[in-house]
């Protein structure tokens, strides 16, 4: 059996499904379960667990011979965020799956490091040094920006204008890969026991959110151009929404990194598992009709 930490969201979902479809028991491992079960029906096996506390999560992931974290606190306010989830919830959910004897395939970032300006990619090399130091044999899965999420963000912004709300001013590119991909990686790693002491990277595609922006309005039939919040109000936000809403000053410093190349610039990745990449319109074509 594999519990997938996460297992409602973008990702984890994805990983279920491929997991199952390679004939796996699957244990999904959420706060809110209710919710994981409506998206994923009654075939799969939910529990409530909540990685940013060990109490109860042995008993969660007990008889599984691999865990996978999937979970992530970027959108978390106070006591929900990096630092809680990323960091010390997957530290906690490692020495619980050490203690069952798992494996951990950990779902990290493109880019993590602990010297990062941005908090989930400090919290996010954190957790990895965890694993690393920790008994257990495990693979950590970096990936870049998932397209579906940039996608839902600028399908949300566009409203009914039908123009999308690009943060900055959308010419830097950005590595960008579909979250169908990421998946596919991580359910390999969690099956595959040859990829133990690996950090898999995921590449991607470099494209700039204007490229994505209007590949979406093309999909879409909207017209118009893409209107820009620009990078000044970014850093403002960033800066001046730490004290009282540290999630939105979280969004604005990571969109801002992102717009102006901090994020992809440096990054060197290869493909590790050369992945059956999915291409843009593909993405664009499923995410459109669904
Ligand atoms: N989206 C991206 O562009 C991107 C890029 C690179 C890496 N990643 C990484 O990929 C992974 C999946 O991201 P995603 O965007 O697919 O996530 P997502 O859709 O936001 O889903 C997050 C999942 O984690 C669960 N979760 C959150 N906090 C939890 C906690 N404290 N305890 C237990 N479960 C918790 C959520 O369910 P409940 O709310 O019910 O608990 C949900 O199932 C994350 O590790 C993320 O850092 C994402």
């Amino acid at each position: 059996m594999i519990v997938v930490a996460g297992g409602s969201g973008l990702l984890g979902r994805l990983v279920v499904s491929d997991l199952a479809a390679r004939g796996e028991r699957v244990r999904v491992l959420v706060r809110d379960a209710g919710r994981a079960r409506s998206v994923l029906g009654d075939d799969v096996e939910v529990v409530a667990g909540d990685v940013r506390s060990r109490d109860g999560l042995d008993e969660l992931v007990d008889g599984a011979r691999a865990v996978v974290s999937a979970v992530h606190g970027f959108l978390g306010g106070r006591g929900a965020g990096p630092v809680q989830v990323d960091e010390r919830g997957n530290a906690s959910l490692v020495d619980a799956a050490t203690a069952a004897g798992a494996d951990v395939v950990l779902v990290s970032v493109l880019g993590a490091s602990p010297d990062s300006p941005l908090e989930l990619f400090r919290a996010k090399a954190h957790a990895e040094q965890h694993l690393r130091r920790s008994a257990t044999p495990w693979t950590i899965v970096r990936p870049p920006a998932y397209l579906e999420t940039w996608l839902a963000i600028l399908t949300k912004t566009a409203g009914t204008s039908g123009r999308p709300l690009i943060f900055g001013r959308g010419d830097s590119p950005i590595r960008f890969v579909s979250a169908g991909d990421v998946a596919s990686v991580v359910s390999r790693a969690a099956t595959d026991a040859t990829l133990r002491g690996q950090v898999l990277e995921v590449a991607g595609e470099p494209l700039t959110m204007t490229d994505l922006a209007r590949a979406l309005q093309d999909a879409r039939g909207w017209h118009g151009p893409p209107r820009h919040l620009p990078r000044t109000v970014l850093r403002t936000l960033a800066i001046a929404a730490r004290p009282i809403c540290p999630a939105f000053a979280r969004q604005n410093h990571t969109a801002l990194a992102m717009d102006t190349g901090q994020l992809t610039i440096d990054i060197q990745a290869a493909n590790t598992l050369g992945l059956p990449a999915r291409t843009l319109s593909d993405v664009i074509a499923r995410f459109v009709a669904s």
